[in-house]
């Protein structure tokens, strides 16, 4: 059935309007919990699933009928961008991206390309018109990037990392190579997000998922400018969700790079939370995912208890306070769709 688009709970939500029971998608909520994408994935590389439009659009669509989502994601990757850029990175089983040639010295960073996103990643932007031509306007599709910090930190690690010294010793010992990085990634981002937009995508997230590993001066002073440059550079048409984890101690200085929603961690008290960062902004979160491996009726417990911290505020989105485990039960997941439903739902059922 097509719903007029401000209709829809989730972006209703986005925008802090009440709506007849609070919206709940998952991070990770296409990928190895399931088993058809173990399926997939015996036949194909995560990234020629990445690069074919209509694999992309069918991974996407795998999860909105099992699970009763309220927004699909679409099935890409925070390191996409990079490959045009000019830097190489490969996924090594168990050990995630590898980068044969990480970026730490400025000639490095002044030969990085900025990219052209419907040229340089025109897979997506088709996998982005399949999965609205499926969907038929029934739940809205959200589009995504890394946010700068993120994304130079894979650029300078090489990789994941536990303690980013490599990325925080760029950052002090060479502060105008870091702000060559930054701009250019910001530029990429910037272009990266509207380039999804115009496909299609209805709602976007940036992740800043390790930017946790700061204080909160350095934030403002080698992350804030950049991020909000990008909050701020995104056409407004569509919400945007600003997530990040271990970020306790940075939500504030989240909110004010921008965001219309602030996606938080299971680490901190919704309710406390969203005091602090102010009712002027939606929230997003925050199941712990490990949680989710069980039993149910812990699950329903932790639903009543941050449906509760929420108090019933127009705004509030229902997810995990970070992606999906691959060892979920996919019937918990139901479970937890389910219950939000159930017990946020404000009519008489
Ligand atoms: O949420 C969704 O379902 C949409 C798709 C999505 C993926 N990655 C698919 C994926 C999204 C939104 C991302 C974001 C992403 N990618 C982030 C930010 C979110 C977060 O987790 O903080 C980051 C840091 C990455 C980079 C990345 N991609 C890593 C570190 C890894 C390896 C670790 C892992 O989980 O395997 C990936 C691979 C990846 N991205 C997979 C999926 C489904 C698993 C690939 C596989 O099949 O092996």
């Amino acid at each position: 059935m097509e719903m007029s688009e401000d209709q829809h709970p989730f972006l209703k939500a986005c925008r802090r309007q009440s709506s007849p029971y609070t919206p709940i998608w998952l991070m990770r909520q296409a990928g190895r919990y399931l088993k058809e994408y173990r399926a997939l994935r015996r036949k194909f590389s995560f990234l020629e699933m990445c690069k074919n439009p209509e694999l992309a659009a069918a991974v996407t669509l795998l999860p909105i009928e099992k699970l009763n989502v309220d927004a699909a994601i679409i099935f890409a990757d925070i390191l996409l961008p990079l490959e045009p850029m000019g830097v190489e990175f490969e996924f090594t089983k168990g050990e995630g991206p590898v980068f044969r040639h990480p970026i730490r010295e400025m000639k490095q960073i002044e030969g990085l390309r900025i990219i052209e996103p419907e040229e340089d990643l025109t897979f997506l932007m088709k996998a982005i018109h399949f999965v609205r031509r499926e969907l038929e306007g029934k739940i809205p599709l959200i589009g995504f990037s890394g946010a700068p910090f993120t994304l130079a930190s894979y650029l300078i690690e090489g990789g994941h990392s536990k303690n980013y010294i490599l990325t925080k010793g760029l950052m002090y010992q060479d502060r105008l190579a870091w702000d060559t990085l930054m701009e250019k990634i910001s530029e990429v981002v910037i272009r990266y997000l509207n380039a999804q937009v115009q496909s299609g995508v209805q709602a976007l997230q940036l992740f800043d998922s390790w930017v946790g590993c700061l204080n909160p001066s350095d934030y403002e002073e080698y992350v804030f400018p950049y991020s909000k440059k990008v909050m701020d550079g995104v056409a407004d048409k569509v919400p945007i969700i600003h997530f990040a984890t271990s970020s306790s101690t940075l939500l504030e200085y989240m909110k004010r790079a921008g965001g219309d929603v602030i996606g938080l961690d299971w680490r901190v008290d919704l309710k406390e939370a969203w005091a602090r960062v102010g009712y002027d902004v939606a929230i997003q979160g925050n199941l712990d995912p490990v949680i989710l491996l069980g039993p149910i009726d812990l699950i329903e417990k932790e639903v009543k208890r941050i449906l509760n911290s929420a108090e019933g505020r127009p705004g509030h989105i229902f997810n995990l306070g970070h992606g999906i485990l691959p060892n979920t039960p996919v019937d918990h997941v139901v479970a937890l769709v389910e219950a939000v439903h159930k017990y946020s739902s404000k009519s008489p059922s």
